[in-house]
């Protein structure tokens, strides 16, 4: 495990990738699902690239989401989550979301690694006790731990719950923090009432997260957001609650007061807890959870962890989690790979409201769950975020998924069996070779970049290149003898295409793989087999996928209309309960699905070319100029916004930009930029911006030129 910097999967360690764990107190919807397609996709792939994987996860038992609904639903907690967590259990394996492990936080396994871990804090030196102000409900005379309070977020001023400020600026909240608190159970302003908690010293590993978050992988928005959030003085993480329902704090038991941990304490050593299930299960000779995770004595250092997650949980995983392992002695994670926000109708998905698409219900339509994984691993870049519409659903999968990587597969294979019962002799031709070699490139990169889409995109390009060859070599004009060649290399595509498109579709990509008469299983097989010869004979194939009919998409699509609208009437009625998409942080949650991360040329999901034509007198009237950014300054209460001056030649401009999530800000100085010099001037947070700088797509992919252009040139 040496620290180079470019240390390219395989590595000779085994890896672990994991899941943001549900939350048992509800079902799943598409917006979950594209965080557990992700992992999937993405462990699928680094075992193809030949890397020892195991992918865990587990349900979330305790805290206050359980907590609030089993009050509301007058159930057990325990109960209530059990009966989600087998739910989840069957719901996964249906989405060949194929984890190695799943298990809960409430058993055995995690409720013993989680006292080791607080142990190890407490023995360490790293936790503190302090008196603090709770809310309280007078009415029912308890304490509101989290979600059973509501209030105003001290940050940004909107309506957050105790723990996050789900709406606006996305912080972790402190218990106490949350202003004009009122009770969930009662209506009521809470008061506040003074308690013993237990805190984690962060302080004491703000210098430590500050070198980790420079060797973080993964996606930009995980590996540059934190930079704020550890930027100031590290607040201490109050780790125990008010409640019955959790893990007992470990030195409390004896205490007449329940304090139980915080549910961000148990929850992530839960992904140490599965890893460890999982060694047990096969043996630590076939896979050491200490491997991975350490804590066993060792310095602790870097390993090859993953964790998958949704956007809205950086913060506990790049800042409180590896604080939390570092203070127990154990690994800090290698990546972080957060996923944009599903949105529907550009706002935030909701299960209270009823305002999602949901796992089961998809599977009731009878759809193939291929589908919705192609659908949600390629959609915009991962990091964006996507608003689900069933028509656009549709023509993804129909124009992509069938028209391109189906029809080529079935159309290959079909005149394969028919003219040479199988694959034909004959040898693979340079010019295919080469292309499938750069398709293997391709995916490769996809892995080392964190990109789950273009591990998906790697497979489709390359069916578009075999429909490409097929068309412009005409083997239907062509004798047998002709044909040979040409056939051999489409079927040497086929079976490429099926390999490099498993990760993201295995079960459509295993009936190919046993069409072609292929022995095992092509979730077995690497990368290496693209190039591997295809059986000699083959049977007749079937069409690999059937098309998306319209008019059931359209069904749906008027469905959903219904229950977005009903959805919305109710948002009047308050808070809600379930993370909304924070469409000011993105300035543009619903439209940001265009061609994000690599190269999208191909996307199916880009802006239409503008209709209406400008004169060149109007193009004229824009003053374009090249710039030289000189310095990047964070704007205060702003999630997104930076404050840049540039250097024009002529003048220095100051200009807001909205790139602070997208990219590394310490690297921005003396990059070269083309800035919109003559556009009105504008007030941003109280910062004016004068001038814009241009950048492409939704990851703010930041426009430069490539020659010897000074500032101040004019682009025309
Ligand atoms: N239980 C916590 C995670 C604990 S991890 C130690 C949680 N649960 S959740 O049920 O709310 O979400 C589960 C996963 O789905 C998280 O990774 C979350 O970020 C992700 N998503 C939830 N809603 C989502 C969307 N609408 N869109 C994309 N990802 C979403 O958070
Ligand atoms: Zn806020």
């Amino acid at each position: 495990m040496s620290d180079t910097e470019d240390r390219r999967f395989p590595t000779d360690d085994p890896a672990v990738v994991t899941c943001g764990l549900p939350y048992a107190n509800g079902g799943i919807h598409v917006g979950h699902l594209r965080s557990f397609v992700g992992g999937d996709v993405f462990s699928r792939a680094l075992e193809k690239v030949g890397q020892e994987t195991a992918f865990v996860c587990g349900s979330d038992m305790h805290g206050t989401p359980i907590a609030v609904q089993a009050e509301r639903e007058g159930r057990d907690p325990e109960e209530l989550a059990l009966r989600w967590h087998e739910e989840f259990t069957e719901q996964f394996p249906e989405f060949d979301v194929d984890f190695d492990n799943y298990g809960h936080t409430h058993d055995g396994t995690n409720t013993e690694l989680t006292r080791e871990f607080v142990r190890r804090w407490i023995d360490g030196d790293h936790v503190i006790e302090r008196e603090i102000q709770v809310a309280w409900d007078p009415e029912v005379d308890q304490p509101l731990p989290d979600r059973f309070v509501e209030g105003t977020c001290p940050y940004c001023g909107e309506t957050a719950r105790g723990d996050e400020c789900d709406e606006g600026c996305q912080r972790h909240l402190e218990p106490g923090e949350i202003v004009d608190p009122v009770s969930t159970i009662t209506g009521n302003p809470a008061e506040y009432r003074s308690r013993t908690h237990e805190f984690l010293k962060l302080s004491d590993f703000q210098a430590y997260l500050q070198g980790f978050i420079d060797r973080l992988e993964g996606t930009d928005n995980a590996r540059n957001q934190p930079r704020e959030w550890i930027e100031g003085e590290l607040e201490d993480l109050c780790i125990t609650r008010d409640m019955d329902w959790g893990i007992d704090y470990p030195d409390g038991e004896d205490g007449e007061q329940d304090l139980v941990l915080y549910v961000w304490v148990d929850a992530p050593i839960e992904y140490v807890a599965s890893t460890k299930q999982y060694s047990e299960r096969v043996g630590t000779e076939e896979f050491d959870w200490r491997e991975v995770w350490g804590g066993d004595g060792r310095d602790p250092e870097r390993s090859d962890i993953v964790h998958v997650i949704g956007k809205d949980i950086i913060q506990h995983h790049t800042v409180f989690w590896p604080a939390m392992l570092r203070a127990a002695e154990y690994d800090e994670p290698r990546a972080v790979m957060a996923c944009g926000w599903v949105t529907i109708d550009g706002k935030g998905l909701s299960t209270s409201r009823n305002r999602a698409v949901w796992a089961e219900e998809y599977l009731e339509e009878g759809f193939d769950a291929d589908f919705l994984r192609y659908y949600l691993a390629t959609a915009g870049g991962f990091q964006g975020d996507v608003d689900f519409a069933w028509d656009r659903f549709r023509e993804r999968v129909n124009d992509e998924l069938v028209g391109v990587v189906g029809n080529f597969i079935y159309r290959s294979l079909l005149f394969a069996n028919r003219n040479f019962g199988g694959t034909p002799g004959a040898d693979l031709s340079p010019e295919v070779e080469e292309r499938i070699e750069d398709a293997i490139g391709e995916f490769r990169d996809g892995v080392d970049d964190y990109s789950v889409r273009d591990v998906g995109e790697a497979a489709v390009r390359l069916a578009r290149f075999g429909n490409e060859y097929i068309q412009r070599n005409e083997p239907w004009k062509l004798d047998d003898e002709e044909a040979a060649p040409v056939i051999r290399d489409c079927v040497q595509v086929a079976k490429a295409v099926t390999v490099l498109a498993q990760p993201v579709i295995p079960s459509t990509a295993e009936e190919v793989w046993s069409t072609l008469g292929e022995p095992g299983s092509v979730d077995e097989v690497r990368l290496a087999a693209a190039l591997e010869a295809p059986p000699a004979e083959f049977g007749e194939p079937t069409e690999p996928f059937e098309k998306v009919d319209p008019e059931h998409t359209e069904e749906l699509a008027e469905r959903l209309e219904e229950r977005v609208a009903a959805a919305s009437e109710a948002d009047g009625a308050g808070a809600d309960d379930e993370a909304e998409a924070d469409a000011d942080a993105d300035g543009e949650a619903g439209e940001a699905e265009a061609a994000g991360d690599g190269d999208g040329a191909d996307a199916g999901e880009l802006e239409p070319l503008a209709d209406d034509r400008i004169s060149f007198e109007e193009f004229q009237d824009l003053d374009i100029r090249v710039g030289r950014i000189e310095t990047v300054d964070p704007i205060e209460g702003a999630d997104d916004l930076v404050k840049l001056t540039v250097d024009v030649g002529v003048e220095t401009r100051q200009v807001v930009a909205g790139i602070k999530q997208l990219h590394d800000l310490n690297e921005l100085p003396g990059k070269k930029v083309v800035l919109l010099a003559n556009l009105e001037k504008a007030e941003l947070f109280g910062v004016e911006s004068n001038g814009m700088v241009l950048a492409a797509g939704e990851e703010a992919d930041l426009l430069t030129t490539h020659g010897d252009a000074v500032p101040g040139e004019k682009i025309r």
